[in-house]
């Protein structure tokens, strides 16, 4: 990140995730506008050589590349419906992070206006930015992925996972998901211990290098579930994986035992259906998604999102 480029940048929130981003663009040459709802927040950027538009109109029409990192779907939409008109030819991409469903419905609605659309998930905190260890997955065209690019590659390793905006989501929620059930799973057994006073701190220490040595095991069990035979050698099977200890454990300790139970409740089901003989990874059959459901439930998601933004479309129209 070392050569100056004077590529124009809009980006819209300036919370922490979206300061880091300006600053990294501010600090590669790019000219950047910079818009927050609360335009104190602006302040420290100006400072730094950003222009902060007083009005999002403004912010959107003064680079056709705009970057939105506010909070959650809904703002999105609250920001960009009112001046969306006044962004085609635009690129916009969306760092806000959203469900899958969310995603694709921005990439219609931005489609719709004549606005290119690429979505990305941030897998980095605020201080990352900038540094080899931030990583930024992205789905939606990838023409305009290859388009934008060296603006991206400003703040992170950037990737592209697919044409489906919804994948980069996907990939980041699901990952997300393993990463808070593994803290539960962390701060379930801090609770026992310390039930006889041995400190969080402590536990960590111990528990770090092991947890850390387990996630060999990612790798195992998804050879097993591609390969789809639960029965290969190889495999810790149900009935030894059965945790009934552990829960019983944690209750004698006085400790909740909800994050194990419910692994144990996932491992019972598998045991109570006939395949207590099969391997530990079989707890994704209970898991995974029937793909026929799959399709209504996404399809179903997708009328939704087009629903909500057809009624914001009328909203926005009234207010005009
Ligand atoms: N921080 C992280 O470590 C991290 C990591 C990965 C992804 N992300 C994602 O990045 C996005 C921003 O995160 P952040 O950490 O910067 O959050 P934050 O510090 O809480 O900032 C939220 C931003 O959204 C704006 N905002 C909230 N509601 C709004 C609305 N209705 N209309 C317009 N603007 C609105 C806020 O504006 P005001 O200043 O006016 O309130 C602020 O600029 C989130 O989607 C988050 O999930 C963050």
């Amino acid at each position: 990140m070392t050569n100056p480029d004077d590529t124009g940048v809009t980006v819209l929130g300036l919370g922490a995730m979206g300061s880091a981003l300006a600053t990294a663009l501010l600090d590669a040459g790019h000219v950047t506008t910079v818009w927050n709802r609360t335009p104190d927040r602006a302040a420290g950027l100006s400072a730094r050589g950003a222009t902060a538009a007083s009005a999002i109109g403004e912010a959107v029409t003064d680079h056709p590349l705009v970057i939105a990192c506010l909070l959650d779907h809904a703002s999105v939409h609250e920001t960009l419906d009112p001046v969306v008109d006044r962004m085609r030819g635009s690129v916009l991409v969306n760092l806000t992070t959203t469900t899958p469903n969310e995603a694709r419905e921005l990439a219609t609605w931005a489609a719709g206006h004549g606005v290119g659309y690429l979505d990305g998930a941030i897998m980095a905190t605020p201080p990352m930015i900038g540094t080899p260890e931030a990583s930024i997955l992205y789905s939606g065209s990838e023409e305009v992925f290859d388009a934008v690019r060296p603006v991206l590659d400003r703040w992170a390793t950037s990737t592209h996972d697919g044409a489906d905006s919804g994948l980069a989501s996907l990939f980041d929620l699901a990952m997300l998901s393993g990463m808070y059930t593994m803290f539960a799973g962390f701060l379930h057994g801090a609770a026992m211990v310390g039930s006889v006073g041995v400190s969080a701190t402590e536990y960590a220490a111990r528990a770090t290098p092991f947890l850390s040595a387990m996630t060999a095991g990612f790798a195992h069990h998804a050879g097993v579930i591609d390969g789809g035979d639960y029965t290969a050698p190889g495999q810790q099977s149900l009935d030894f994986s059965d945790l009934s200890h552990i829960v019983r454990a944690s209750e004698e300790q006085g400790v909740d035992p909800v994050p194990i139970a419910a692994v144990q409740e996932l491992i019972s089901k598998q045991i109570a259906e006939g395949h207590g003989a099969e391997g530990f990874a079989r707890l994704y059959e209970s898991l995974r998604a029937d793909r026929a459901d799959r399709a209504d439930t996404a399809d179903q998601a997708g009328r939704a999102a087009s629903a909500a933004s057809a009624d914001r479309a009328d909203r926005t129209e009234a207010l005009r």
